[in-house]
This record gives C-alpha cells, sequence and structure tokens, in this order.
C-alpha cells in the first residue's frame, strides 16, 4: 500500500488531494498544526480514515518525526500562508512559514532518508503569484518570476530550493505552478468565495451590500478538484518537472460578478457591489493566465469544470449552506 503524506490538510486543496489518493488505495498522513486544531474534526469527517499527525514547518524535529511514523512514498507541501493582503501585514512569518517551511520539510526528508533519497517523491505547490507583475502572457514555466508580495517572493524561494534539492541531490522534487483554483471548500477570505457566499446571502435578504477592492484583475480560475489531480501525477512521471497548472482562460472580478448574480436572477449587480480601498492591495498582480501546454502534453492532464460552471457551483452550494445556518438560528431562538 503506497503511503502520502500531506502538509496543508486542513485547506481545500489538502481535502481534494487526500481523497483523491485514498480513492487510489493511499494510506493518508496529514500534518495538523497547533495545539486543539479548530479544523480537527472537519477534517477527520471530510476524510475519514486518515492518520493526523501533529506537525509544524516551522519546526524541524516535529517533521522528522512525521516522516518516521508515516514513512510515506509521497510527501506534498500544501502548507503556507496564502492568503496575500495578509502576507504585507505578518511578512515575517509568512516567509517562515511559506519560504522557510520548504526548507525545513526539504532538510527533514534528508535526514529521514538518509542516503537512500530515491524511497521518496516531493510534490511543491509553487503559486502564479510569483510571476506578479507579468513578463509575458500567458504565463510558461519558463517565464520570468517577478513576485509583488511578501507571500510572492516566499514562493518563488520555495520554488528554486525545489528545483535545487532536484538538482543537487538528484531528489524526485516536482514544483506545480498553480494559477487560483476555488471550490465551495475555498475559505471566505478569497474573491470567489467572498463573492458567491455574499450572493447566496443577498438572495436571501440577509446581506444588503457587497465591499471589493480592484474589480479590474484579472484571474485564471479553476477548480481545486481538477488540480489536484496534476499535483498526483507528476508524482508518477519517471522523471520529476515543474509543471504550470492552468486553465488558461482569465476572467475579471466583473465577469465574476456576473455570473454570481446572475445566477439568481439579478443582472445589474451595480447597486449591491461597493468598493474599498481597504482592499486594495500594496502591489497588485493585475493580469495572470497560465499556458499548461506541458501539463497537457506530458501528463495528460485537462481541467473538466470551466469558470461559468465553477462559480453556478460555488453559488448553489453557499445558498445551501446559508439556507441550512438560517433554520439553525431560528431553532435556536
Ligand atoms: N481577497 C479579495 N477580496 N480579493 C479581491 C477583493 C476582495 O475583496 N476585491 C478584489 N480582489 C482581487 C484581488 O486584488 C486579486 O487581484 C484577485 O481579486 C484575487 O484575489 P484572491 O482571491 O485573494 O486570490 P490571489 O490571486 O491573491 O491568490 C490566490 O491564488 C494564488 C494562485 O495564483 C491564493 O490562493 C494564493 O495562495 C495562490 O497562490
Amino acid at each position: 500500500m503506497k503511503r502520502a503524506l500531506i502538509t496543508g490538510i486542513t485547506g481545500q486543496d489538502g481535502l481534494y488531494l487526500a481523497e483523491l489518493l485514498q480513492s487510489k488505495g493511499y494510506q493518508v498522513f496529514g500534518l495538523i498544526r497547533g495545539q486543539d486544531n479548530p479544523k480537527y474534526d472537519l477534517v477527520r469527517d471530510t476524510v475519514p480514515g486518515i492518520t493526523l499527525l501533529k506537525s509544524d514547518l516551522t519546526d524541524i524535529s516535529s517533521l522528522v518525526r512525521a516522516l518516521e511514523l508515516s514513512d510515506p512514498h509521497e510527501v506534498y507541501n500544501l502548507g503556507a500562508i496564502s492568503f496575500v493582503p495578509y502576507s504585507w501585514e505578518n511578512p515575517v512569518l509568512t516567509t517562515d512559514v511559506t519560504a522557510k517551511g520548504v526548507l525545513n520539510l526539504l532538510e527533514a526528508i534528508r535526514m529521514w532518508a538518509g542516503t537512500d533519497l530515491s524511497r521518496v517523491r516531493f510534490y511543491q505547490a509553487s503559486s502564479s503569484e510569483m510571476f506578479g507583475e507579468v513578463r509575458e502572457v500567458p504565463q510558461t514555466e519558463s517565464t520570468l518570476l517577478w513576485p509583488r508580495s511578501p507571500y510572492g517572493v516566499a514562493k518563488v524561494f520555495g520554488h528554486h530550493l525545489t528545483i535545487n534539492y532536484r538538482e543537487s541531490y538528484g531528489l524526485h522534487a516536482s514544483s506545480g505552478i498553480l494559477f487560483n483554483h476555488e471550490s465551495p471548500r475555498r475559505g471566505p477570505e478569497f474573491v470567489t468565495r467572498k463573492v458567491t457566499q455574499a450572493v447566496a446571502r443577498i438572495s436571501l435578504g440577509e446581506q444588503k451590500k457587497l465591499v471589493l477592492g480592484n474589480l479590474d484583475a484579472r484571474r485564471d480560475w479553476g477548480f481545486a478538484g481538477d488540480f489536484v489531480e496534476a499535483m498526483w501525477l507528476m508524482l508518477q512521471q519517471d522523471e520529476p518537472e515543474d509543471f504550470v497548472v492552468a486553465t488558461g482562460v482569465a476572467h475579471s472580478i466583473r465577469d465574476l460578478l456576473d455570473v454570481a448574480f446572475g445566477e439568481i436572477g439579478i443582472e445589474d449587480w451595480t447597486p449591491w457591489v461597493g468598493v474599498d480601498e481597504r482592499y486594495l492591495r500594496p502591489a497588485e498582480v493585475t493580469h495572470l493566465i497560465g499556458d499548461a501546454t506541458r501539463a497537457r502534453t506530458e501528463l495528460g492532464w485537462q481541467p473538466s469544470v470551466e469558470f461559468d460552471e465553477l462559480i453556478r457551483m460555488m453559488v448553489a452550494s453557499d445558498l445551501i449552506e446559508q439556507e441550512l445556518a438560517l433554520v439553525r438560528h431560528g431553532a435556536s431562538r
């Protein structure tokens, strides 16, 4: 039986990847941070059978211990501080977790595996945020990196370190440069979920206004469930490599609003949406669109969910969630 160890198990990608690996017969271990983590039950309920190990990317001894306990064939490093605006407020913490955490994990792998690094394969969650002030459109694996946030800079460090461990030690280490990927499991601080949650609440008369930042930013949004498949495929290749994972289609925040509000029968969303500069970023990434030709040709990967369908799926899920919340609220009164 193959064993996989996932960091960042509490995030949407961690959950989708754990489900995928279990469906393929893997024994899955997830690293969970902190004492009494409030997401512990969520993970156990979503992925029954998973083994959760207490560990932290900033504590190398806890990582070595987790590797010893799980003895994995594959390690997926999805753990990071991943909300871009937070990285300006907490740049040192972001660097410790999102950048140095990769170093800690790679060194922990070397300590645990000793001279036999061939016993394990490593996946690093790199990000399209590394392209930042984009140097070409669309972006490929060889596009110059120009990060625009402490988060993006930290991801560049992890990306290059992964390549360096591959080249220095022959580790089967691959980096997936993932463009934005969303789902009903997305955290409500990210723009897609912020919009779909608000639209559901507006439709139920529970919210009057949705306040956003830059409506002109463009992103290449795909479905997280599709993207974790690409992660797994990377580790099944004979040779490790880096891959852009993207849909190749970009939309603006305005397009997102069109589809989401359209789902509840509102064509003109302008009366419902405000803009506040507190949601603007010190340096914005305005236009991301990926060229996933390599993933398509070498991994045989392709996305199955298009943008409109993705947003509709998220609105439908949020409508159910908000209706249930109303029922619970009514019952508790
Ligand atoms: N979050 C948020 N909230 N974003 C807003 C808002 C708002 O109210 N209004 C406009 N935006 C714009 C942001 O300025 C940005 O240009 C875009 O919406 C997307 O923002 P997010 O959904 O927060 O995602 P992100 O692109 O910054 O980062 C996500 O994708 C990366 C992959 O490229 C995160 O998941 C990163 O961790 C990931 O690496």
